[in-house]
């Protein structure tokens, strides 16, 4: 028997190894992948090593996770419930999937976690696995066990002499966090009172805006089929192009959110969110939106969103929906590329210019100015008329009486 772990080297997911290997007498593979939270992989390795660990996955998936994941999403300018840019969300299904291709090269016939059971994580972890290997055996430790504190957790490794070091010298954050390339999440203590305003030494990311420089920077991103493929004319790779957003959304003080969300679960949850460079791309995909789709298929796309959302939030990455849904918005991009002007300045990322060789914009027909016969003036009558005639039908009727 062996189950593949999603094990990120921290007290929690040590603690799992060495109880699964206990509880479910069996061999624990672990995975580890660099998905750009900002912290070193390589020592998850000797941590996994001194646990007994024998198979031990750890991997660079920045490129992919952005390429494949984070830019499909991009391409529909999705939000959930109006603000939140899904960072924690749209990671999860890779680590499924990696999870399930681990569990098949190493003839493993289970997979675990450390996502609790009151959250939407471990829905997300779960239904992937489930859609990509209908088998598979799933392992919830937070689902089963009494370890139900941190203090029991410690306890647990003193027992069990889990040799890793979350000494007192680690100061262990008083938030639950998750951090890629798109953001970092901060949930729990003090927030936990949706009153409670987050203190400003909890942000990593960002300086306040109060705090960014003066001086505004501007940035130039150039777009190819909804995706962002240079900065100020530098071509980068979609991971490269994401930390550089990062960084100077970051020193701009852009992209702070701070929310309740409902959970798939079911419960209101309170969640403090930075998403510099994420924040920035969703305005500048617009834009060149703007000038390059159609009305019908933007309006046709945007009434989509919510639903994509809402599929990616629930953890439905991996069902035929969030196909179909992928396969609407990727063809709406066709045309969508070009250059977008940004202006970054105090925790606002603001559109100050968009050209494209795709451009709809017409100026010889918008301009206030003489047209010269581009548009017929007249036209607009009968338009406007027609439009009216149900209008005009119920007000004869008297239905329009205020
Ligand atoms: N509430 C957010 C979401 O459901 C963030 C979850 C953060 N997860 C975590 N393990 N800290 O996407
Ligand atoms: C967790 O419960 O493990 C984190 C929060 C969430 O998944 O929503």
């Amino acid at each position: 028997k062996k189950v593949v772990l999603a094990y990120s080297g921290g007290l929690d997911t040590s603690v799992i190894v060495k109880w699964l290997q206990e509880t479910y007498d069996c061999e624990v593979v672990t995975f580890t992948a660099d998905i750009g939270q900002g912290e070193e992989v390589e020592p998850a390795r000797s941590k996994a090593q001194a646990l007994g660990v024998k198979e031990i996955y750890i991997e660079d998936l920045r490129e992919e996770f952005v390429r494949d994941y984070v830019y499909p999403m991009f391409r529909a300018n999705t939000i959930y419930e109006g603000e939140y840019l899904l960072g924690t969300s749209i990671a999860r299904p890779l680590i499924a999937k990696r999870l399930i291709e681990i569990a098949n090269e190493t003839g493993a016939d289970a997979i675990s976690h450390g996502a609790t059971g009151k959250g939407n994580d471990q829905v997300r972890f779960e239904l992937g696995a489930y859609a990509l290997k209908p088998g598979v055996k799933v392992i919830a430790p937070w689902r089963e066990w009494n370890l139900t504190s941190r203090e029991k957790l410690m306890a647990y490794c003193e027992q069990h002499e889990i040799p890793v070091d979350f000494s007192k010298s680690k100061k262990k954050s008083p938030y639950s966090m998750d951090a890629n390339l798109l953001h970092i999440s901060y949930e729990g203590g003090i927030l936990e009172d949706p009153w409670a305003e987050a203190e400003e030494d909890m942000w990593r990311w960002s300086v306040s805006p109060e705090a960014a420089p003066d001086q505004p920077t501007y940035v130039e991103l150039t777009f190819d089929h909804g995706d962002i493929v240079a900065i100020d004319g530098e071509a980068l790779k979609p991971h490269e192009v994401l930390a550089k957003l990062n960084k100077l959304g970051g020193d701009n003080g852009i992209g702070r959110l701070d929310i309740v969300e409902n959970r798939y679960v079911g419960m209101k949850s309170r969640g403090c969110y930075e998403t510099p460079g994420g924040t920035i791309m969703l305005r500048a995909h617009r834009a060149i939106e703007s000038i390059t789709l159609d009305r019908e298929s933007a309006h046709l796309k945007d009434s989509l969103m919510p639903k994509y959302a809402e599929v990616i939030y629930n953890g439905y990455w991996w069902s035929p929906e969030r196909k179909v849904l992928q396969a609407a918005i990727d063809e709406t991009q066709k045309y969508v590329s070009g250059v977008v002007r940004m202006k970054l300045y105090k925790g606002s990322a603001t559109v100050v210019g968009r050209k494209s060789e795709q451009s709809l914009f017409d100026e010889s027909i918008a301009t206030f100015e003489d047209d010269a016969g581009a548009y017929d003036q007249k036209d607009a009558e009968g338009f406007i008329k027609l439009n009216a005639l149900r209008l005009r039908i119920a007000a004869s009727k008297g239905r329009n009486q205020s």
